[in-house]
């Protein structure tokens, strides 16, 4: 069992990870701004950007899973702004202080979590996420970096922006996006299989094309749109973001995300 200092356990991924982190025995401290709701955890308030509350968070800590972002996008949706600029205070800066502090306080393993395809994409938050990756394959702890596609509720809230258009050109590149859940249990896995480096990245278990991925949203939410499918090249796919990957695959389809949401009257 191991202590385990998890950043950005009030996002998508963060939720998720707390029950698969301490449904499988870990103790586990949540650092955050301000506390989340989850009381199965412990929370440590501070914030990556300044540096503040972040030796504290990591007394007693073997192992840090650092999931905390700020990115613009998937907080408000994609807006022209986003084609130029990306700010780098958590994923560049915050990172840099949360590996000098995890360095100080002899941390064990830390996993940082990425994006598949970042070398290739030309987004400026992808600039800066791989900015912050590099940092932690530069550092002298024992170090993974897991990579996923980009999450479902991220694709649901991009397609959400469409919703005004009765028309939807969309790249018909093939995609895998996947599920948060699924990958919070790969991640809670890797805290104790003994591996380090570059892992095997996730994605979703439906390869398509992201044209098709659009259809499916628009169908579970009963839109009359046309989906208009553009094919584009593999190199422009890359650049925009537009990722597969089969080395490891989650279990939870776009299709069975989409009627859980639902459900849940979202
Ligand atoms: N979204 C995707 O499609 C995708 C795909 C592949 C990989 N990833 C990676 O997976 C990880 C989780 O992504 P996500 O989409 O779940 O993120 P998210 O929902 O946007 O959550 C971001 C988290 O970072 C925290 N944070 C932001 N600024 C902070 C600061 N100054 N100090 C401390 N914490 C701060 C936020 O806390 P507050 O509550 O204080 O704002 C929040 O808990 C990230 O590393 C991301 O790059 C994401």
């Amino acid at each position: 069992m191991s202590k385990i200092l998890v950043t950005g356990g009030t996002g998508h991924l963060g939720r998720d990870l707390a029950p698969a982190l301490t449904g499988a025995g870990h103790a586990v401290r949540m650092f955050a701004r301000s506390a989340g709701q989850d009381s199965s955890v412990e929370w440590a308030s501070g914030d990556l950007a300044t540096g503040n509350g972040i030796d504290e968070a990591l007394h007693g800590v073997d192992t840090v899973i650092h999931a905390a972002t700020l990115s613009p996008i998937a907080r408000r949706g994609m807006r022209l702004v986003d084609f130029f600029s990306s700010p780098s205070s958590v994923d560049v800066d915050g990172t840099r202080h949360l590996l000098c502090a995890a360095e100080r306080s002899g941390v064990s393993h830390f996993i940082f979590v990425s994006i598949v395809g970042l070398e290739f994409s030309t987004l400026p938050y992808s600039r800066v996420k791989l900015a912050g990756e590099q940092l932690v394959r530069k550092s002298s702890l024992p170090w993974s970096v897991i990579r996923a596609t980009p999450f479902y509720y991220l694709l649901a809230q991009m397609l959400g922006g469409l919703k005004w258009l009765p028309v939807w050109p969309l790249p018909t590149s093939p995609s895998n996006p996947v599920d948060t859940r699924d990958v919070a249990r790969y991640l809670a896995e890797a805290v104790s299989d003994g591996k380090r480096g570059v892992r095997l990245e996730i994605g979703g278990p439906d390869t398509m094309p992201f044209s098709d991925f659009a259809r499916q949203y628009r169908d579970a939410l009963g839109l009359r749109r046309l989906v208009l499918p553009l094919p584009i090249g593999r190199k422009m796919s890359l650049k925009m973001g537009l990722v597969a990957t089969r080395e490891r695959l989650g279990e939870r389809t776009w299709k069975a995300w989409l009627c859980q949401q639902r459900e849940r009257g979202h």
